[in-house]
């Protein structure tokens, strides 16, 4: 196969993969991962928050599960380069641009408590293979290693403790503009984050076996994304 290569015995698919829990820099570090190789950034957060942001716009409550179907049957999804190289994917739902709607903190609480219902997990699930299916893809999110892509030649881990990510949100949203007059929500929303990505049931947060642990800790994002592409260009 053409898009396939092989290491240590087996196919492997020519995809790197990126998990870690919320707020530790993923993003930055798969953009820079994916321009650097000339590969294609899957972020799969951004599938989860536009489900989150559809069910909030249409009201739909997350326990029912009939009209969560109906939802998901006539959600069409699609996720476009960013006009600039450093800003987010744009996220487009049944040709609607919801770009913005879905980094909001609310669309992130959203995301996290849709992504444990089984519906929702097959169809994005499925997507995301789909769209990884032809290789050459960074994908990005908290089971790309383990679900999504387990034959992806490349895994990364990304990691570094909630008060950390805490100080490096705080930072981003104070370079913004914006003023963060509760420090303390913002850590306790990271770890309920945490909480719900590592103990729900189907595909929860864990590093795959065959991951690369990164602590990023002390690290820069140019940091961290040049250790990658050493593995990624090491092993190719
Ligand atoms: O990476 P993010 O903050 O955009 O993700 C938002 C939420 O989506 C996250 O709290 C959990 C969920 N998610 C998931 O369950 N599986 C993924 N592969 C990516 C995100």
């Amino acid at each position: 196969m053409e898009e396939a290569m092989v290491a240590g015995g087996a196919e492997r698919l020519r995809v790197v993969t990126i998990d870690g829990p919320s707020g530790v820099g993923k993003s930055t570090v798969s953009r820079k991962v994916a321009a650097a190789l000339g590969w294609t950034y899957l972020d799969t957060g951004a599938m989860y928050r536009a489900v989150g942001v559809q069910c909030r716009k249409e009201g739909i409550s997350l326990e029912d599960a009939a009209a969560l179907a109906a939802l998901l049957a006539r959600l069409d999804i699609r996720l476009l380069p960013p006009l600039h190289e450093s800003d987010d994917v744009r996220v487009m739902a049944n040709g609607e641009d919801i770009s913005a709607a879905v980094r909001s903190p609310e669309a992130g609480m959203m995301a996290s408590q849709v992504s444990a219902l089984p519906a929702v997990r097959a169809k994005l699930t499925a997507l995301q293979q789909a769209m990884g299916r032809a290789g050459e893809i960074v994908a990005e999110g908290r089971d790309t290693g383990t679900v999504v892509f387990p034959a992806a030649a490349w895994k990364f881990y990304l990691d570094a403790p909630p008060e950390e990510r805490c100080r490096r949100r705080v930072g981003q949203l104070r370079a913004k503009g914006q003023a963060v007059p509760d420090e303390a929500a913002i850590l306790a929303q990271i770890i309920e984050r945490d909480r719900n990505d590592r103990e729900r049931t189907i595909a929860p947060l864990r590093m795959a076996a065959d991951a690369v642990l990164i602590d990023a800790s002390n690290m820069t994002a140019d940091e961290v994304a040049a250790r990658m592409l050493a593995v990624v260009r090491q092993a190719s």
